[in-house]
């Protein structure tokens, strides 16, 4: 019997992929209760599941420590990790934009030098480098929002779900990067090897894409 191993990103994501792999039997209803548990197993041990940081789902596929994962596109853009895509899953969309107060548009639109602040430095990187602008970006690790209301950047490069932070904050869209939603990715050797098992997980959750 193949083992088949998810790592599966905490947070925001996390609820409705198990959600998914229960409707599939894949897990037990016991990630659902509270609990600071990190690594479950089906009742048969065919399936292992652990969640981790979002940003380090990639690295345990890469790495082939985990077949399957689960996390945003965003996250595969930002990490660059060695990792097969293979299914939009179509929840946790939103969208990766440059948002600041309405006045920075015109710094924008002028090419001057910019200060970013952001959580995906690779992302605004590239943004600005692809628009011909010169960026100065800072790198923070949450609450980025933080960046143009305190004065420490002009924007921001960030992911928009509601619109909420940035509404209640004064702040708002002003370049869209990109839409990201929940992606499985797979260990590329992982798909070679335990094709079978991964291609029939692959069909079960693509049928319940909405
Ligand atoms: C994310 C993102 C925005 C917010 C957007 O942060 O960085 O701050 O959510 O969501 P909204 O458009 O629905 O308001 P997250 O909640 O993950 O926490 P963080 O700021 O600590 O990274």
């Amino acid at each position: 019997m193949n083992t088949i191993t998810f790592a599966l990103s905490k947070g925001r994501l996390a609820q409705e992929i198990i959600k998914m792999l229960e409707t599939l039997g894949i897990l037990s209803l016991e990630m659902e209760e509270q609990t600071r548990k990190l690594v479950f197993y089906s009742a048969d041990k065919k399936y292992k599941i652990f969640l981790a940081k979002p940003t380090d789902v990639p690295i345990y596929i890469e790495y082939g420590i985990a077949d399957i994962g689960v996390v945003g596109k965003d996250t595969i853009m930002e990490e660059k990790r060695s990792v097969t895509e293979v299914l939009d899953l179509k929840f946790g969309s939103c969208r990766l934009a440059v948002a600041g107060f309405s006045d920075a548009k015109k710094l924008l639109a002028s090419k001057k030098n910019i200060r970013v602040a952001t959580k995906y430095p690779n992302i605004a990187k590239e943004y600005f480098l692809k628009t011909k602008r010169y960026a100065e970006i800072i790198k923070l690790n949450g609450s980025v929002e933080l960046g143009p209301l305190v004065g420490l950047s002009d924007v921001i490069v960030d992911i928009v779900e509601s619109g909420k932070t940035l509404k209640e904050n004064g702040l708002e869209v002003i370049e869209e990067i990109a839409n990201v939603s929940a992606r499985l990715i797979v260990n590329s050797a992982s798909l070679k090897v335990k094709y079978e098992d991964i291609n029939l997980i692959i069909e079960g959750l693509k049928g319940m894409i909405k």
